[in-house]
């Protein structure tokens, strides 16, 4: 599919040096990475979230949330960046790029970017969930499995939990500071890929825009987001910033 860059955001791209991006689950998408509310290829359309991702669920059956996880780790590790990630990389040559992401996925990383806060945690940052002390111990699987034991932590002997921030959990402080940070000292927000439900991830745009960032929304759909956004261009991650990243 090929869609034109507006002339408008074009000359934004080349000419602003500090950009904030917000990415969500779209930003993955044609990596093959499922997002969570899109009807037909969500991963909510096959689980219940409210059954897997809260702290409920964890006391009750840790070795179902456990194996969720494992799942969810081995997808991403056979998946691969798209243009998208390979093009917020590239352009970290040429401005001042900050990545925000709400993905627990590290598909940025691996396409050469700094992330500067992975709001909702990491799939690769297990730890204790006791102690807190961090575990090295993720087991990506190939093929869904309905139990797995999660393993013991080695100082304290307490159960490793998956490193993803739960519903109804508390967002640690200092990925959400630096993410407000991130918001309130550039000139360009992106955000790209997100369906704008869940705060405080989806109040970031605001704070950009009240401290006088120009907001651009990438995505294929309206969402929560659009009315606040200075400009929306209806096409995908990889699409759209593979045109829009200065070469
Ligand atoms: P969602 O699944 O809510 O939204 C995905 C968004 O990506 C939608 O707006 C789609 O239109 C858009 N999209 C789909 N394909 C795309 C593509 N190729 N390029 C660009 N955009 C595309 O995912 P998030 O907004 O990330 O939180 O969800 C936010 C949080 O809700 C997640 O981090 C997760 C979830 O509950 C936790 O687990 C705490």
């Amino acid at each position: 599919m090929t869609v034109p860059l507006p002339v408008e955001l074009q000359a934004l791209a080349a000419e602003t040096r500090t950009i904030t991006v917000l990415t969500g689950a779209g930003m993955s998408a044609e990596s093959g990475v499922p997002t969570f509310r899109d009807a037909q290829t969500g991963l909510w359309a096959r689980v219940d979230p409210a059954d897997l991702a809260t702290p409920h669920a964890w006391e009750s059956d840790p070795a179902l949330v456990w194996a969720w996880y494992q799942w969810r780790a081995g997808l991403v590790r056979r998946a691969q960046p798209n243009d998208g990630h390979f093009a917020l990389a590239r352009w970290a040559a040429h401005a001042d790029v900050r990545v925000v992401t709400q993905n627990v996925d590290d598909l940025h990383e691996r396409a050469g970017s700094e992330v500067a806060s992975h709001l909702h945690g990491s799939l690769f940052a297990p730890r204790c969930s006791e102690c807190g002390t961090p575990a090295d111990s993720v087991e990506p699987l190939d093929d869904p499995v309905e139990r797995l034991d999660p393993p013991d932590c080695d100082r304290c002997g307490g159960l490793i939990r998956p490193g993803a921030v739960w519903f109804g959990e508390a967002m640690p402080s200092e990925p959400l500071e630096r993410a407000m940070e991130c918001a309130q000292t550039c000139d360009l927000m992106l955000v790209v890929g997100t369906s704008g439900v869940v705060y405080p991830a989806a109040g970031l745009p605001g704070l950009a825009r009240e401290a006088g960032a120009t907001v651009v929304e990438i995505n294929p759909e309206p969402t929560g987001i659009s009315e606040q956004a200075d400009h929306v261009w209806r096409t995908t991650a990889a699409v759209g910033l593979e045109l829009l990243a200065p070469r």
